[in-house]
C-alpha cells in the first residue's frame, strides 16, 4: 500500500530548474488523493503560462510511478494563489515607491485604443479630488507620455534617486525623459523589467495617494513583468468597442488573471461620437462591446469616452482635456471613472507629516 507521506517523499525528488528548490519545498504540491493505487497528485504553479508545465507533469508522473503499489499517477494543475506567491518571493520592498499608497496600471490589448489617453486624463481626474498622484510611464516600446504632456526636460538626480518632473499637479517619470525623441527602442526582455524597476526603485516619488501606470499594450512580457513588479496594483483595462479589440483584451484580462494581478475594471473608449447640435450619438465602432465584456468577465465598466477631438488635440499639443476643459461632457465622464476607483480601491488623501 502506497502512503501520501511516501509520494510527498517521491516528489523531493523533482527540482524546479529555474528555483533549484524541490517542488515540496515550493509548496507546490497541494494535495495528495490515494485510491489503491491510484495516485492524485495536485500542483500549484506559479503561473499556468508556466513554461516548465509540461515537465513538471512528466517528473512528478515519474517519480510517483516508480514507487511499489502505484499502478497510475494523475496530475492536476492549479495556480498559487496571491499570497502565495509573495510568501514564495517575498518582495523586496522598491526604496522609491515605499510611500506610495495606491497602484492603478493602464493596460491595453493592443497598441492605439488610448490607453496612454487614459492613463494621463485619469492620473488628471484622481489630482482633481485632492489626491497627490504620480503618473509613471511603463510604456518603453513607445513612450508617449512627454510629448502628450509637453515635458521634455531630463530629470534631475538628487541623493542618488532620480526627482520625477512635474507637471499639471502631477509627479511625472518617463524613460522618453532619457531618450532622443524618435529614437528607436530595442529592448531586449531582462533590461525591460530591470529598467521599469529602476523607474520605481531609484525614482524619489515621495508621499503618493496614487501612482497610475500607463503599461506596454499587449500580453506579452513586458506588461506582465511591468504588472508583477508593481506591489497590489489595480488594472484598468482600455478597449476600443470593436470585436478585434475585444478578442485582444479578453486574452490580457486572461493573462493578468493567470498572474493573479486584480483587474479593477474596463474603460471603454472611442465608444461613440457625439454630432452635431442634437449631439446625437454615432456609435462608429460598432456597440456595446465594453457592456458585453464587462457581462462576460464579471468586471464593472468603470466608464464609456466617446471621441472626443478635444482629447486629440489636447494630447497633441501637450495639454490633457482634464487640464484644459474638466467640465465638458468627456471630462465629466472621466471625473465619473476616478471617483469610481477611488470607492473601490479606497485611495483617499494621506495625511503628510
Ligand atoms: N477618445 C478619443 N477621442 C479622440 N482621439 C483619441 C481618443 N482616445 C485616443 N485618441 C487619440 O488616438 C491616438 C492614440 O491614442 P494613445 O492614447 O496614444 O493610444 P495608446 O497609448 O493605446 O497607443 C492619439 O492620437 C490620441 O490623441
Ligand atoms: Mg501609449
Amino acid at each position: 500500500m502506497v502512503a501520501a507521506f511516501d509520494v510527498r517523499e517521491a516528489l523531493k525528488a523533482v527540482v524546479d530548474p529555474e528555483l533549484k528548490r524541490n517542488l515540496v519545498d515550493l509548496q507546490m504540491v497541494k494535495d495528495i488523493d490515494i485510491e489503491d493505487g491510484r495516485v492524485r497528485v495536485t500542483l500549484a504553479l506559479t503561473t499556468l503560462a508556466c513554461p516548465m508545465k509540461k515537465r513538471f507533469v512528466e517528473s512528478v508522473k515519474e517519480a510517483v510511478g516508480k514507487l511499489p503499489g502505484v499502478t497510475s499517477t494523475e496530475v492536476e494543475l492549479t495556480v498559487m494563489s496571491r499570497e502565495e506567491l509573495d510568501k514564495l518571493f517575498p518582495k523586496h520592498p522598491l526604496k522609491g515607491i515605499e510611500r506610495v499608497s495606491r497602484f492603478i496600471a493602464v493596460a491595453s490589448g493592443k497598441g492605439g485604443v488610448g490607453k496612454t489617453t487614459v492613463a494621463i486624463n485619469l492620473a488628471l481626474a484622481l489630482a482633481r479630488e485632492d489626491l497627490n498622484v504620480g503618473l509613471l510611464d511603463a510604456d518603453m516600446y513607445g513612450p508617449s507620455i512627454p510629448t502628450m504632456l509637453g515635458l521634455m526636460q531630463r530629470p534631475r538626480v538628487e541623493g542618488g534617486m532620480l526627482l520625477p518632473l512635474e507637471k499639471f499637479g502631477l509627479k511625472v517619470m518617463s524613460f522618453g525623459f532619457f531618450v532622443e525623441e524618435k529614437q528607436a527602442l530595442i529592448w531586449r526582455g531582462p533590461l525591460v523589467s530591470k529598467t521599469l524597476k529602476q523607474l520605481m526603485d531609484d525614482v524619489m516619488w515621495g508621499d503618493l495617494d496614487c501612482l497610475v501606470v500607463d503599461l506596454p499594450p499587449g500580453t506579452g512580457d513586458p506588461s506582465i513583468t511591468v504588472a508583477q513588479s508593481i506591489p497590489s496594483v489595480s488594472v484598468v483595462m482600455v478597449t476600443t468597442p470593436q470585436e478585434v479589440a475585444l478578442a485582444d483584451v479578453r486574452k490580457a484580462i486572461g493573462m493578468f488573471r493567470d498572474m493573479n494581478i486584480r483587474i479593477a475594471g474596463i474603460v471603454e473608449n472611442m465608444s461613440y461620437f457625439l454630432h452635431g447640435d442634437s449631439k446625437e450619438k454615432i456609435e462608429i465602432f460598432g456597440s456595446g462591446g465594453g457592456a458585453i465584456l464587462s457581462r462576460e468577465s464579471g468586471l464593472p465598466l468603470l466608464g464609456s469616452i466617446p471621441i472626443d477631438l478635444g482629447l486629440r488635440k489636447g494630447g497633441d499639443a501637450g495639454v490633457p482635456l482634464l487640464y484644459d476643459s474638466p467640465n465638458s461632457e468627456t471630462g465629466e465622464i472621466f471625473k465619473g471613472i476616478a471617483k469610481r476607483l477611488i470607492s473601490q480601491l479606497a485611495i483617499s488623501r494621506k495625511a503628510v507629516a
